[in-house]
């Protein structure tokens, strides 16, 4: 079932020296043009699209764009009022009268990028903003009459120490947040990170500083109230994020906008042109259907890092693939993974090495044959 929507805005006031994601900085970006080709997306769905439950506007910086396009474009998506509604938004791209307008618009979730309360942090990652204006926008959020917000941090950070992590997650917990995502430091290719990186003048944290930094958080957000859904996302209950919860999950979302992805009902992987003027002249984008093995990795791939794991039945189902038997019981004696039913869930001591489990469950993969079908 198609019930979840991703919208993607590509621009950003600067770009951040960490960051590969289909970005554009305009100092006056054609939002016009690009809330039309959005809304051609949608027009070319394949129907039937269910009512939806989850519409998220990610990017770039979402928040920089203006709220009256939104509102039309939620117009014609008509999502039905349960349905959430997410905002990305940056710090000192909002001031009062513009997140009044958000939520006229039909807002009701944002997730602030605040990165890290820590001023050498803040520099660090060259971020447009003040730690002063992170705070500024977190508190306005957070009494800004919205059903949901959340708060985006990086963590692993060069010369990062225990003790400075420690003061980031003091000052999120002060803000009481519904729901937090903390992504570890990852080096992407192509960035001004990856050439410093490379020459060695930024050098990130070993395994075992990473290590202790992930279980430092996670102590302190359960501590907190705040459990771990996913590898990198906590909520309290009732705040997990629908559209996260719909990709994890295995689930179906259409990707409409420059370089969104999308995956459909029908098992096609969809991704629009990442330049604004090839996805305004090709409306189809690229299309495939994965063959059964890659929509095997990508079912894994999505689904291990959420705390309902992996449903081995459902993996047959979907894509007649399986995982060696004595591969998964390797993993439960090594306390690794956890076996409830026909689900392979991550222990506490797998969670940290989420991306190597699956990556050996991935390897071990082999075509069902009929008696393993139903009794994974
Ligand atoms: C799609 S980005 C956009 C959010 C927003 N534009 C911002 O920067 O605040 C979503 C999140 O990905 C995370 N992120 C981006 N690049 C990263 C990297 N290289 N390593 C770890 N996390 C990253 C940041 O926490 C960011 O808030
Ligand atoms: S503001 Fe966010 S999306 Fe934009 S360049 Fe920085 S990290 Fe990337």
């Amino acid at each position: 079932m198609l019930d979840s929507v991703y919208i993607h805005v590509p621009w950003c006031a600067a770009r951040c020296p960490y960051c590969s994601f289909n970005v554009y900085v305009d100092r006056d970006p054609p939002y016009g043009r690009w809330a039309e080709g959005v809304l051609r997306d949608w027009h070319n769905l394949p129907p039937p699209v269910a009512p939806l439950r989850s519409v998220y506007f990610g990017g770039g910086t979402p928040s920089l764009a203006p709220p009256q396009l939104l509102a039309g474009i939620l117009d014609t998506l008509q999502p039905p009022d349960a349905a959430e509604i997410t905002l990305e938004a940056n710090p000192a791209t909002i001031t009062p009268d513009r997140m009044d307008a958000f939520r006229a618009a039909g807002i009701n979730r944002v997730s602030v990028g605040v990165q890290t309360f820590s001023p050498r942090s803040a520099r660090l990652l060259s971020r447009g903003h003040t730690v002063h204006a992170a705070r500024e926008l977190v508190s306005m959020v957070a009494t800004g009459g919205f059903r949901s917000w959340s708060v985006d941090i990086i963590f692993a950070l060069p010369g990062q120490t225990l003790d400075e992590l420690r003061a980031d997650l003091d000052a999120i917990l002060v803000t009481a947040p519904p729901h937090v995502s903390l992504y570890g430091l990852t080096i992407k290719e192509g960035t001004p990170f990856e050439r410093a990186h490379r020459q060695g003048r930024l050098v990130l944290p070993d395994a075992d500083a990473w290590r202790a930094q992930y279980d430092l958080i996670v102590e302190t957000l359960a501590a907190a109230g705040l459990e771990r859904y996913e590898v990198s996302s906590f909520a309290r209950p009732g705040h997990r994020a629908v559209h996260n919860e719909a990709t994890w999950r295995g689930g179906h979302y259409a990707g409409l906008g420059p370089g969104a992805h999308g995956f459909l009902p029908d098992g096609r992987r969809t991704k629009m042109h990442d330049a604004l003027t090839e996805w305004l002249a090709d409306p189809a984008g690229i299309s495939e259907r994965p063959d059964p093995w890659q929509a095997a990795v990508d079912h894994l791939l999505s689904t291990l890092r959420h705390i309902d794991g992996t449903d081995q039945d459902d993996l047959i189902a979907r894509t007649g693939y399986r995982i060696r038997s004595e591969v998964v019981a390797e993993l439960i004696d090594g306390s690794l993974l956890q076996r409830d039913g026909s689900h392979l869930r991550l222990t506490p001591s797998g969670w940290p090495l989420a991306d190597g489990i699956t990556w050996r469950l991935c390897e071990a993969l082999v075509r069902s044959s009929p008696l393993h079908r139903g009794s994974a």
